[in-house]
């Protein structure tokens, strides 16, 4: 037997219809926010990830399945949406029609991780993006999207953690004083770290295996070097949130995993123990200078991304579930091959009419049938042979009311309408025109 690759996932159709919830859910709420759906190919030319020779970032220096394709162009399955998004940025001239693009993407990324509970290879994120202003509210706004998608799915217990990283100034004037620091404790540094400390010193604060050690948590803080003007850009966007009456958490350690963010950074966990380090179930942050890295216009940028795995994961555990129960509203017994015949005629002129149907294709005994109506969900069952298809009758039941009356073939359709009390099936029917 194939099996399918470590670390990926087969979503069966008992779940499909939790995926297709979450979706629905993330569309509405991007909708209120007036985020506009982007599509970017799942894969990309090295180059969109591969920018920066020091970026330090495991994402980029062993996470991403990279390769060849056969005229020997260096390919890469997106980890992430933030730099494909941009890329399409700057290659369509988004910028060009509206000053600020509000972004966002649901789909499969890829990380070469090692695979644990809400840890994937394949995963799936939602993510947005808001391209254009360097405004303080549209950070605020941007976790306020992610706290609406967080109270939407019924999720509890959920921290908002934010630092700042300041701007360039703020950020180089810490680093020495954080290079400085950390040589002193060079020798009790993991291996990573010893790294960082040359290429990325800010990427130390993240460091799980160093992060207990007394010198660590003495480390001096971002939050003293910050300049003025980071100061009073941090503020805005706190102050922002405490008049949207968001909570959250200062948490001067985070500096995140990815090497483009400047000023706003901030994660959102969810308290799950059982979740260990995959608690984090959204982030992200500003980056001001990714869009001219990749060849744009200078253009600020904010985004943040979700793991759709992580957030079904979450509301599954906190006992809620997104989607009701599949039903569908007639399910036809017909007994006899002409009275399949006719049944597939009706059933498809109802489809039309926006009623879900279905029958048996198997023959089935008239036991067996009833049980699969019941399997269903059907709302209606209708019911016969071929006796009673010469006088054009069958037998329809309300599986809601147990009622059974005797009507006419013809009459189905509309029988089950005036039950449903819908003046046409289903207004919103995707096949009805
Ligand atoms: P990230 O923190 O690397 O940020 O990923 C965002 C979220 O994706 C994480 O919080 C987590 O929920 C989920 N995630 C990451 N890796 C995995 C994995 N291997 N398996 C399952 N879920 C995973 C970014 O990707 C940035 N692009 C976010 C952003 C958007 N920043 C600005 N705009």
């Amino acid at each position: 037997m194939i099996t399918k690759p470590k670390g990926t996932y087969d979503v069966l159709p008992l779940e499909s219809k939790e995926w297709q919830k979450l979706e629905e859910v993330i569309r509405k709420i991007c909708k209120l926010y007036n985020y506009k759906e982007i599509r970017t190919p799942i894969f990309e030319s090295s180059d969109v990830f591969h920018r920066d020779q020091n970026d330090t970032s495991d994402m980029v220096t062993k996470e991403t399945y990279d390769f060849k394709d056969r005229s020997d162009r260096g390919i890469t399955l997106r980890p992430e949406g933030t730099a494909g998004v941009a890329r399409a940025f700057v290659e369509n001239k988004l910028y060009v029609d509206n000053p600020v693009s509000k972004l966002f993407y649901m789909g499969p990324m890829f990380r070469y991780e090692r695979p644990q509970k809400g840890r994937n290879r394949q995963f799936s994120q939602f993510g947005v993006e808001a391209l254009g202003s360097d405004s303080a509210y549209i950070d605020a706004e941007v976790i306020a999207l992610g706290a609406s998608l967080i109270r939407a799915l019924g999720l509890k217990d959920v921290t908002v953690k934010i630092n700042s990283l300041g701007d360039e100034e703020s950020r180089s004037k810490y680093k020495e004083v954080l290079v400085n620091y950390f040589s002193k404790y060079q020798d009790c540094l993991c291996e990573d770290c010893k790294n960082r400390l040359v290429k990325n010193p800010l990427r130390i604060l993240d460091c799980k295996v160093d992060r207990n050690q007394e010198f660590f948590k003495a480390a001096p803080k971002i939050n003293d070097y910050l300049n003025q003007e980071s100061k009073d850009r941090f503020k805005k966007v706190l102050d922002s949130l405490d008049s949207m009456d968001l909570k959250y958490v200062i948490d001067d350690n985070l500096v995140r995993g990815l090497d483009y963010y400047c000023h706003t950074v901030f994660e959102l966990e969810v308290n799950v123990p059982e979740f260990g380090a995959q608690n984090v179930i959204g982030a992200g942050g500003r980056y001001n200078k990714l869009i001219s890295d990749l060849g744009g216009p200078q253009t600020p940028g904010v985004g943040m991304a979700f793991g759709m795995e992580r957030l079904l994961l979450a509301t599954n555990f906190a006992g809620k579930k997104l989607a009701k129960d599949d039903s569908i509203h007639a399910y036809f017994i017909a007994l006899g091959e002409k009275a399949e015949k006719e049944a597939l005629k009706i059933m498809n002129a109802c489809r039309i009419g926006g009623l879900s149907c279905e029958m048996d294709y198997l023959n089935g005994s008239l036991k067996s049938q009833f049980k699969k109506a019941d399997k269903n969900n059907a709302r209606f069952t209708i019911i016969f042979g071929e006796n009673e298809l010469e006088e054009m009758k069958c037998n329809i039941k309300d599986n809601e009311t147990d009622n059974q009356e005797t009507i006419s073939l013809l009459e189905v359709y509309n029988y089950i309408l005036s039950k449903l009390n819908k003046a046409s099936a289903c207004n919103t029917c995707p096949i009805k025109n």
